[in-house]
C-alpha cells in the first residue's frame, strides 16, 4: 500500500525515484512542469524524448498514456512523461486524466521506481478544475501497484494544495 503524501513545492527539487512530467503529445518540451524539468534535467532528457519521437511515439505520446526517460541533472533517476487532457466543459475526459496517474504508476512499476512524484496534471495550461483533478488525482492512485512505496503530489501553490489536502482529507 503506497502512503499519499501531499506537499507543496517544486516538483523539480523532489528526491524520488521518479517525477511525473505534465508533458504534451509532442515530448519536445512546453512550460509549467514540462519547462521546468526539462531546464532542470538537462539536454539528455529531451535527447531521450527525441529517441522516443524517432522510435515508438512517432506520431506522438497519446493523451493518457506515460513512458520513462532519464531524468539528467535532476536529483531523481527518472521522469515520466504524461500527457494530460485537456479540460473541456462539454466532454468528460475524466477517464483520461485517470489514466495519467494509473500509466505513470505502471511505468514506475516496470522501471522499478518505487518513490514517485506527481504534479497537478492538467490543471495549469491544460485548465481542469483543480478541486476535480484533485479528487481523480487522489482516486486514480489508490490501487497503486505494490512495489511503489510512495506517492507524492507536489503542489505549487498554495490554493492547489489547501484543495488538494481538504479533498484527501
Ligand atoms: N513544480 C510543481 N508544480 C508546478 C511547477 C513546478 N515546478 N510548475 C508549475 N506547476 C503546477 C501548475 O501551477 C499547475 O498547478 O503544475 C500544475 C500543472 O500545470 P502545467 O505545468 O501547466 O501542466 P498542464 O496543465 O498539465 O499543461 C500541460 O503545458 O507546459 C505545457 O508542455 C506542457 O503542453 C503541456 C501543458
Amino acid at each position: 500500500m503506497a502512503k499519499i503524501e501531499l506537499v507543496r513545492g517544486d516538483i523539480t527539487e523532489q528526491a524520488v525515484d521518479a517525477l511525473v512530467n505534465a508533458a504534451n503529445s509532442s515530448l519536445l518540451g512546453g512550460g509549467g512542469v514540462d519547462g521546468a524539468i526539462h531546464r532542470r534535467g538537462g539536454p539528455e532528457v529531451v535527447a531521450e524524448c527525441r529517441a522516443l519521437r524517432a522510435g515508438d511515439y512517432q506520431r506522438g505520446l497519446p493523451t493518457g498514456q506515460a513512458v520513462a526517460t532519464t531524468a539528467g541533472r535532476l536529483a531523481a533517476r527518472w521522469v515520466i512523461h504524461t500527457a494530460g487532457p485537456v479540460w473541456s466543459s462539454t466532454e468528460d475526459k475524466s477517464a483520461l486524466l485517470a489514466d495519467c496517474h494509473r500509466n505513470s504508476l505502471r511505468v514506475a512499476a516496470e522501471i522499478g521506481a518505487a518513490t514517485v512524484a506527481f504534479p497537478a496534471i492538467s490543471t495549469g495550461v491544460y485548465h481542469w478544475p483543480v478541486e476535480s483533478a484533485a479528487r481523480i488525482a487522489l482516486d486514480a492512485v489508490a490501487d497503486a501497484p505494490d512495489s511503489v512505496s510512495l506517492i507524492r503530489f507536489v503542489l505549487f501553490d498554495k490554493s492547489t494544495y489547501d484543495i488538494f489536502s481538504t479533498i484527501a482529507g
